[in-house]
């Protein structure tokens, strides 16, 4: 079928990507000249692993083409929306661009087009949509609105894209359904030529969940504060486990045994980021409190979340006593490891509560430090993790890369002012990092005060530990 994808973000890129890989003709548009410049060039705006395959195959069997918003209308029967959705200074959702791509539609587009919002949109979006393209619907265009919100997580969005546990469709035609269960038919029977597992297979179908278009809409949103509120519920307890001198990992694994509980989004650490939690908690509560609904439950959820970064640069403070002119290695800035995506990260407030104590920041990051660099230019950016850590008096782990978990310990004991390692994501093992000579500050668990070097090293430095990330899909 003819696709047409208006943004090439995280998720439209992705999004159009796949739907190229799984056979359709699609148009993926972009407003930010230099980013389209790229695309058209063969090169990625944006870190993502898998990505840049399933793109470059796509382009070279001639199934993927970018270009204008303007092209990408006249091209598709179906237009999938997927443009930012930024949180305005109140907490709403900003929808200024979906409006600017609905209102291009409906001016430009003639014939029958299904318009799809893929973005994360408050309730009622769809009622809003419908109006507009037909109150500026100037060429007879005929038209039906869907909502199919995106679940994918950065980092995993391929695979998730073509992987997905739901489909999700708002739907209020059977015409409308009945395209969206075409173009998605690949993914539904799980038949297509994976990209991403060389011998792929045994994933179970995903479920195609039916909606009206509300609440394909709230499914989102819930979604997402449900699982930002699981996460603040396991920060709180490992707060709580900290005054006690309990271990939060204990406790976190003993309730995630429970099904109806889960073990997903119960690691504490230093808080929810990225362009997901933090906007769509937000705009939840205000979704709420506009339908007349006192959601204070999630106004806890961010509360709770914004006071992460403080307790964290707490813990700093009583481990270097006077942070001013102190020298601190940040290793990983991303949100979340395997993005380079710096949006609403919670090492960005980090970087800046730390900078005005007066402290020196070392930071690195295996992919994200040009979007920081673009928010924080101010501190040194550094080639490694070793760079970083040279001559510190203390080391935060901030994102769980896995290669911070591989590195080699007695060469960051050689380089280091103090041997002080604070993990605001619980990423390493607490003996073996110890055992090495370092004291071992984390999350909800006891501190660990170095061991000497001669005892026997309890894991393998290569020892790989789950991500650990407080985010996921978005
Ligand atoms: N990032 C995620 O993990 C994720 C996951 C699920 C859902 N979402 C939701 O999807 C939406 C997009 O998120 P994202 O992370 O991809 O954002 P993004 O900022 O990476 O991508 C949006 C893109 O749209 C482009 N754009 C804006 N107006 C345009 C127009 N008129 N024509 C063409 N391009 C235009 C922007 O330049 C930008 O490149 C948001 O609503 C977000 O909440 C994001």
């Amino acid at each position: 079928m003819k696709l047409s994808v208006i943004g090439a973000g995280y998720v439209g890129l992705t999004t159009a990507a796949c739907l190229a890989q799984i056979g359709h003709d699609v148009f993926c548009s972009e407003s930010d000249l230099e980013k389209l410049g790229k695309l058209q060039n063969g090169e990625l705006p944006i870190f993502e692993p898998c990505l840049d395959k399933v793109v470059a195959s796509a382009r070279k069997a001639g199934r993927l083409r970018f270009g204008s918003t303007e092209d990408a209308i006249a091209w598709g029967n179906a237009i999938f929306i997927c443009v930012g959705t930024p949180p305005l200074p109140n907490g709403d959702a900003d929808l200024s661009a979906i409006e600017a791509v609905a209102r291009m539609i409906a001016k430009r587009a003639s014939g029958y087009r299904l318009v799809i919002e893929k973005s994360t949109v408050p309730v009622q979006t769809g009622t809003q949509l419908r109006r507009h393209l037909s109150v500026h619907n100037t060429n007879g265009l005929r038209y039906d609105v869907a909502s199919n919100p995106e679940f994918l997580r950065e980092g995993t969005s391929v695979e998730d894209f073509l992987h997905p546990d739901r489909i999700v469709v708002g739907v209020d035609s059977t015409r409308a359904e009945e395209l969206l269960r075409e173009i998605y038919r690949p993914i539904i029977d799980q038949r297509f030529a994976c990209p991403v597992h060389e011998e792929c297979g045994g994933w179970k179908e995903p479920k195609f969940l039916v909606t009206d278009t509300g609440s394909a809409e709230l499914i989102k949103h819930a979604s997402n504060s449900f699982l930002a509120m699981k996460i603040s519920f396991i920060n709180m307890v490992a707060n709580l486990c900290e005054t006690v001198g309990a271990d939060v990992t204990k406790v976190a694994e003993g309730m995630g045994l429970d099904p109806r509980i889960g073990a997903a989004f119960l690691n504490p650490g230093i808080g929810f980021g990225g362009f997901c939690f933090p906007k769509d908690v937000q705009a939840f509560i205000r979704i709420a409190e506009k339908s007349g609904c006192d959601f204070s439950l999630l106004k806890e959820v961010e509360k709770i979340n914004q006071a992460r970064i403080e307790l964290f640069v707490e813990k700093v403070r009583r481990e270097l006593w006077v942070v001013r002119g102190k020298k601190i290695a940040i290793w990983g800035l991303a949100f979340k490891p395997n993005t380079d995506d710096v949006r609403f990260a919670p090492s960005i407030a980090l970087v800046k509560a730390l900078l005005a104590e007066g402290a020196a920041v070392n930071a690195y990051d295996p992919q994200a430090m040009t979007k920081a660099r673009s928010i924080i230019p101010e501190i040194q950016y550094c080639a490694d993790a070793y760079e970083a850590a040279i001559g510190s008096d203390a080391i935060l782990v901030v994102t769980e890369w896995d290669e911070f978990r591989a590195l080699d310990w007695k060469r960051v004991l050689s380089i280091v002012e103090q041997p002080l390692i604070i993990d605001g994501r619980n990423a390493l093992q607490p003996e073996e990092i110890s055992h090495y000579g370092f004291r071992y500050v984390s999350v909800g668990r006891a501190d660990i005060l170095p061991r000497r070097l001669t005892e026997s090293v309890p894991h393998s430095p290569t020892s790989k530990k789950e991500t650990n990330t407080q985010e996921v899909p978005a």
